[in-house]
């Protein structure tokens, strides 16, 4: 099976629910308090691991208990981590996130050590995938890596105000949801899946329209690391690109009805069922 190399960001997630999302200067009482792990390039390791693929991680943290929480999640679920770097007295990076109660986030993403991402080695990957939680210069040496690979280079542009367009344009495929397709257009490749929620995604340049499942949402937060990551993985695997889109737009709707990021992702198994029921009259 082939490999899946991701270069991202490993965060701890503080993560807040409550009725809705403060306003500025507000203070609104919330009703459960959780830390997670997380962080796009972690989301995604995990969400493609569980679907089954071959993954290897790059990255940056700290050697402090949120880097070994995060790190702990990451190897519990078969990620390769020989190519993170533990930076001694560092801070592993922090998102606080406030949750409402229609599953709507707002996140505050602080990098610590993920500012300290440098260029990943090429490693034999067949996929190589990164997102816009590290350094300008570690996205392109992620380019770098790919070409060297032979692999096929994608690039989850989130978010979206933290990564050069220019960069985004010199990927083979491009993961979006809506604003991030507003904010770049006129930079991304020609190839891309464009998310749109709860109404599925498009692959580009083709137009093909994927349908979501009916999902109830109780945190939708991670979800789009859910859809690329898994995708990720199955093309790494091989899957034909229509067929791993299905997939990994069922394994984000399952991510949405549960709490967290990774603490949601579902596994190949629970796709599958989720898949079979949905076709079932
Ligand atoms: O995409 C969700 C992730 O973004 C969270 O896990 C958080 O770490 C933020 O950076
Ligand atoms: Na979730």
């Amino acid at each position: 099976m082939g490999l899946l190399a991701i270069c991202g960001s490993i965060t701890a997630d503080l993560i807040g629910y409550g009725p809705r999302l403060p306003r500025p200067g507000e203070s609104v009482l919330g009703r459960r308090f959780l830390v997670a792990p997380g962080g796009k390039g972690a989301n995604q390791a995990v969400a493609a691991a569980r679907s089954g693929a071959r993954v290897r991680l790059a990255g940056a943290r700290g050697d402090d208990a949120h880097g070994e929480l995060c790190a702990a999640a990451l190897a519990a679920d078969g990620v390769e981590l020989s190519a993170v770097a533990v930076h001694r007295g560092a801070t592993t990076g922090v998102a606080l996130i406030c949750v409402d109660e229609a599953g709507e986030n707002q996140i505050l993403a602080i990098p610590g050590a993920n500012a300290l991402v440098t260029p990943p080695s090429p490693c034999g990957a067949s996929v190589w995938l990164c997102q816009g939680e590290i350094p300008a210069a570690a996205i392109d040496g992620v380019l770098a890596a790919a070409r060297a690979d032979g692999a096929l280079s994608i690039c989850n542009p989130s978010p979206v105000n933290a990564i050069d367009p220019e960069l985004v344009g010199r990927f083979d495929l491009a993961v979006v949801n809506e604003i991030e397709h507003e904010a770049l257009r006129g930079h991304l490749p020609e190839r891309v899946v464009l998310t749109r929620g709860a109404r599925g995604a498009v692959l580009l340049p083709s137009g093909e329209e994927l349908p979501a499942l009916p999902a109830r949402a109780v945190d939708t937060t991670g979800a789009g690391d859910a859809l690329t990551g898994v995708l990720a993985g199955g093309l790494a695997s091989g899957m034909a690109i229509e067929a791993t889109l299905r997939f990994a737009i069922a394994a984000a709707g399952i991510s949405v009805e549960r709490e967290g990021c990774q603490t949601s992702y579902p596994t190949r198994a629970e796709v599958e069922r989720r898949l079979q029921r949905s076709t079932v009259p």
